[in-house]
């Protein structure tokens, strides 16, 4: 069965540009980005993870690891990390498993047949640290994924964890929040938010944290 939100992320051993990489005890007390692309030096997926490494102190800064995933074999992951490097003015600073056997591939679902016979799609799940998987997005090899909006969904999830508040649609940080409709006990709401909250409907809530 696909791996769904609020499923534990599935533990696996695999070989990596930095070495076998077993899942769970790498990740450690991180939150994790696991992200398939479809293959080695091609032109989408050597942009997306030149953003990634461009990243590094946005993900450091949320206690986020990286780890990319193709089924491309380890040589030739390091061969390609040089082009990364060289081409997007950075340095790859996080693992890329050589799943060559597609066993984690296969694990998240990663291979869609009827988009790409055998490669993987681009495949990307937001893990916390309690090993939840908390997003998952799929897109097609055509399109590179936009990792800023990675980092927003990461800081709603953080903000979300801690606070019982929402994030409307194309929320950013530092703008309004909503209550959750399920806060309604007036004591809790005036401890919580004294700095008010416009009620534009019982059920829609708008409020400004700090
Ligand atoms: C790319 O990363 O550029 C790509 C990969 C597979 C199909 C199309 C584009």
């Amino acid at each position: 069965m696909a791996i769904q939100l609020g499923d534990i992320a599935p533990d696996f051993e695999q070989n990596s540009t930095e070495g076998v990489i077993n899942f769970h005890q790498w990740l450690g007390d991180s939150w994790g980005v696991l992200f398939s692309h479809p293959a080695d030096f091609t032109p989408v997926c050597t942009t997306e993870l030149g953003l990634t490494a461009k990243l590094k102190d946005e993900f450091e800064a949320r206690n986020v690891k990286a780890l990319a995933l193709s089924v491309d074999p380890v040589d030739q992951h390091h061969k390609w990390i040089e082009d990364i490097n060289d081409t997007q003015n950075t340095r790859v600073n996080f693992p890329i498993l050589a799943d060559e056997d597609r066993k984690v591939s296969q694990l998240y679902d990663m291979i869609h047949p009827n988009s790409i016979a055998t490669l993987t799609v681009r495949s990307l799940f937001i893990i916390d640290p309690q090993k939840k998987v908390r997003l998952i997005i799929t897109y097609p090899a055509s399109t590179g994924r936009n990792f800023n909006e990675v980092l927003r969904v990461i800081d709603s999830l953080q903000l979300t964890d801690n606070e019982k508040v929402a994030t409307p649609g194309n929320w950013e940080p530092g703008d309004a929040v909503v209550i959750v409709p399920s806060l309604q006990d007036k004591a809790e709401l005036a401890e919580r938010f004294p700095q008010g909250y416009d009620e534009v409907r019982p059920y829609l809530r708008l409020t400004k944290l700090r």
